[in-house]
């Protein structure tokens, strides 16, 4: 395997150190984000998804155990914490709350504008980001941000981070609040953004949008990581998450039902079309061993379970 491009080992944090509100709220975390696949951290309010994501982009140092980032060890005071936060971009659960000039263009060109750039590459980059986003130039780049809608403001928090064009990508509750027109559309982007080569990791609460970027998924419960595996095997522990008090994304839900009243069925399905596929499969195999009845029989064609010894 690659060298991971941000690696936690014995990660431990508490809020309020030595303080009667002292908070413990990473409790010895070993995970690790590559290239290759999209990494989710999921788990209930408060098992520390959020503490999780500040460490690896440098806005946390770590207290105890060891982030390494890009080959650089955070805990190194030669580690120089702007540059991590250059490579490592991280988009708030609110990113309208990342949003603070009064244009548009200046919000987003804040970031990239620290980096030495000309005008005319400044401006290039600018363009790039909000298009990735889905606000056109022309229209929004001198719009005052005051005047932007809740979704608009988003966008252009998104936008402001991508500007700076992070090799890694962590996005906190990334469709928290959005409608689900606005979710589809952001869950693509997403998606185009990695198949470009930019890392990506989500801390999320809906399930569905871990199905549908995820290929690994690490499950914290107060601080520590319970459960960490491929997105379908873990999202296959259906009574384990549930006793995480977490859910599991819907067409996960359907099939393990079925199974539960019975039904012979294939359980590592993550979409609808596979549950789909799994149910029709499942299905045709009970018409086959139901087997006896011809009329049944018809309706699967070929299923090859015609019964040898029919007295008639
Ligand atoms: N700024 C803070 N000060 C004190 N405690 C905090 C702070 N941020 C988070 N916590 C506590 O740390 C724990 C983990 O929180 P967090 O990382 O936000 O979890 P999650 O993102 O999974 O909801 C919780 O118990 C939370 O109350
Ligand atoms: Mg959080």
């Amino acid at each position: 395997m690659t060298m991971p491009m941000i690696e936690a080992r014995g990660l431990r944090h508490t809020y309020l150190a030595g303080t009667p509100l002292a908070q413990v709220s990473l409790r010895g975390v070993d995970v690790h984000v590559n290239r290759e696949q999209v990494v989710a951290f999921i788990g209930a309010t408060g098992s520390g998804k959020s503490t999780l994501l500040q460490h690896m982009n440098g806005l946390l140092r770590p207290q105890a155990g060891r982030v390494s980032v890009l080959g650089h060890d955070l805990s190194d005071p030669a580690t120089d914490l702007r540059q991590i936060r250059r490579a490592v971009g991280l988009v708030f659960q609110r990113p309208e709350d990342q949003v603070f000039e009064q244009y548009v263009g200046d919000d987003v060109a804040y970031g990239p504008r620290r980096m030495g750039l000309s005008r005319p590459e400044l401006r290039e980059r600018v363009r790039w980001a909000m298009d990735l986003v889905g606000l056109d130039f022309e229209h929004y780049v001198d719009r005052l941000t005051s005047t932007l809608s809740g979704g608009e403001r988003r966008r252009v928090g998104l936008a402001g981070v991508l500007a700076m064009r992070p090799r890694v990508l962590l996005l906190d509750e990334p469709t928290a609040g959005l409608d689900p027109c606005a979710r589809e559309e952001l869950l693509a982007r997403l998606s185009g953004l990695h198949e470009q080569g930019m890392a990506l990791a989500i801390a999320s609460h809906n399930m569905d949008d871990v199905a549908a970027l995820a290929d690994r998924v690490y499950v914290l419960e107060e601080g520590r990581v319970a459960l960490h595996g491929p997105t379908r095997e873990v999202f296959a522990q259906v009574d384990r998450l549930r006793a995480l008090g977490l859910d599991v994304p819907a067409p996960v839900e359907i099939t393990f039902s079925l199974a539960a009243r019975g039904l012979d069925i294939q359980q590592s399905v993550l979409t609808l079309d596979e549950a789909e596929s799994a149910i029709l499969q499942a299905l045709s195999e009970t018409r086959r061993w139901a087997g006896k009845d011809p009329s049944q029989l018809a309706c699967v064609g070929n299923a090859g379970g015609t019964p040898q010894e029919d007295p008639s």
